[in-house]
């Protein structure tokens, strides 16, 4: 084992100095360095879970210097990051091998589902997983579990008892798959509700109704799904839109009334600012306009799309200035393949790359940070250090490996040389990379063998203090 989780034995009122970095605006529409807001030399100060006050330290310092403070003096902190689409069943299966999505799904992803009536071996891997995402850096992701009702409990058992901001549902699909992984229109409907009343808004925890695709669900299944969503007005929508080519003519097929894909979720009333819509790599124009301006969210998820030949996702159309729609990064496991919203943003790099374009690291950070926030509505509570949000930070390890030494010899003075210096971090960084997450303000986990933290006053949880 290379991590680390430990329970954390933080005091409720604490300081963290170091290279601070987070976004105020959207750069893809506002100047970079306007968007961009980094303290080379911070301080961020956390009480009861929220961040208190940010800042410079020379201007802080007085006023905290009371405080039991860690220092990071050759890191970066960041806001955690935010994955905007994954599965929790699939960390299993992820890197099968040979088929496109359609094929995948009957030959790989139903029989591992599968296994997800069983709430107990659901729970070791909700347990597994979400160790993952911290590992990785992710503090907020919307999860679909699997079509059990067991499952969403196991998951959000683990999410609640590790005090994280989690959006999941269970999976409706009432047709087109085995019987073994197939509700009916009733219980899906059913069994949604009643886990939105044991879990919608239980800590931090946030449900999401939960459709898999088109393909999967009866006409009635999704008018439900709407049904719900007009019941319960601030629970999210959640599921797939054209991803594959074989996917969106099967889809026409289905349903011949609609006027394509989007249609489709748009006729069942699924179409809202709570929505959010994964992969939209066949989208046509007019769907992207529709999607502006009904305020839905795309979740992007780059190396799902190169995995199973899904195609390439056309970041200009999303990001446009006549039509713009809330765009987040999202991982997609088991399809994506990698945990790591650096690596995500890897591959989103040579997405734009191959058509011409180039995703600069500040906007593909930003996708992983406010703008998976802004795509979430979460925008209030997470995505970046204002004071009154939820303080789930991570501590990025500039140094990780010798090629990441060699590529960043220090902490970037200036914000001009952070450019640099954190797009080599998304090219080059992974799990590695994430030194320390912390949720609410705690230490949640942190890597072994890390030795970049000081700490002056406190915590047998933080490893170096000295
Ligand atoms: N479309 C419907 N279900 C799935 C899934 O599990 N993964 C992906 N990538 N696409 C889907
Ligand atoms: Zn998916």
């Amino acid at each position: 084992m290379q991590s680390n989780f430990s329970p954390s034995s933080v005091p409720t009122r604490h300081a963290i100095r170091g290279a601070l970095l987070d976004f105020v605006a959207d750069p893809f529409y506002y100047p970079e360095l306007e968007c961009v807001r980094y303290f080379p030399d911070g301080l961020l100060v956390v009480e009861s879970g929220l961040i208190q006050a940010v800042g410079d330290y020379g201007s802080l310092q007085a006023e905290y210097s009371d405080l039991p403070t860690t220092h990071y003096s050759n890191q970066l902190i960041m806001p955690g990051f935010v994955d905007t689409h994954i599965h929790y069943p699939q960390i299993e299966m992820v890197a099968a091998y040979g088929e496109q999505l359609l094929e995948w799904l009957n030959q790989y992803t139903f029989p591992t589902e599968a296994k997800f009536q069983d709430e107990s071996y659901a729970r070791k891997i909700a347990a597994c997983f979400l160790d993952e995402l911290l590992k990785n850096g992710t503090t907020t992701a919307l999860v679909f579990a699997a079509v059990f009702p067991e499952s969403v409990d196991a998951f959000f058992t683990e999410a609640f008892q590790r005090n994280l901001r989690m959006i999941a549902g269970k999976v409706m699909m009432d047709r087109n798959a085995p019987d073994y992984i197939r509700d009916t229109t009733e219980s899906s409907y059913e069994q949604t509700k009643q886990l939105i009343q044991k879990w919608h808004k239980k800590g931090r925890l946030l449900y999401a109704v939960t459709p898999r695709f088109a393909v999967t669900s009866s006409d009635r299944q999704l008018q439900l799904a709407g049904q719900l969503l007009q019941e319960f007005p601030d629970v999210y929508l959640h599921t797939h839109l054209s991803e594959n080519v074989k996917e969106v003519a099967l889809v026409s097929e289905l349903f011949p009334d609609s006027n394509g894909y989007l249609d489709v979720y748009d006729q069942a009333g699924l179409v809202c600012h709570r929505s959010v819509f994964a992969h939209g790599v066949q989208l046509t124009d007019a769907e992207f306009e529709r999607l502006s301006a009904a305020q839905a969210a795309i979740a992007c998820c780059p190396t799902s799309n190169l995995f199973l030949g899904s195609g390439l996702f056309k970041f200009d159309r999303a990001k446009s200035r006549a039509h713009p729609v809330k765009l987040g990064m999202g991982t997609d496991i088991g399809a994506g393949t990698s945990f790591s919203l650096l690596q995500t943003a890897n591959e989103a790099y040579k997405v734009a790359q191959l058509q011409g374009m180039s995703l600069s690291a500040f906007k593909s950070l930003y996708l992983a940070t406010l703008g998976g926030a802004e795509a979430l509505n979460l925008a209030e509570q997470i995505g970046n250090f204002t004071p009154g949000k939820e303080a789930d930070f991570i501590v990025l390890d500039l140094q990780a490996t010798s090629l990441l030494k060699l590529r960043n010899p220090q902490v970037p003075p200036t914000l001009e040389t952070l450019a640099d210096t954190v797009f080599a971090l998304t090219i080059l960084g992974d799990d590695r990379s994430i030194q320390a997450t912390y949720i609410a303000g705690e230490l949640a986990y942190e890597r072994i063998g890390s030795t970049g933290a000081s700490s002056g006053a406190y915590s047998s949880a933080h490893a170096s203090a000295s």
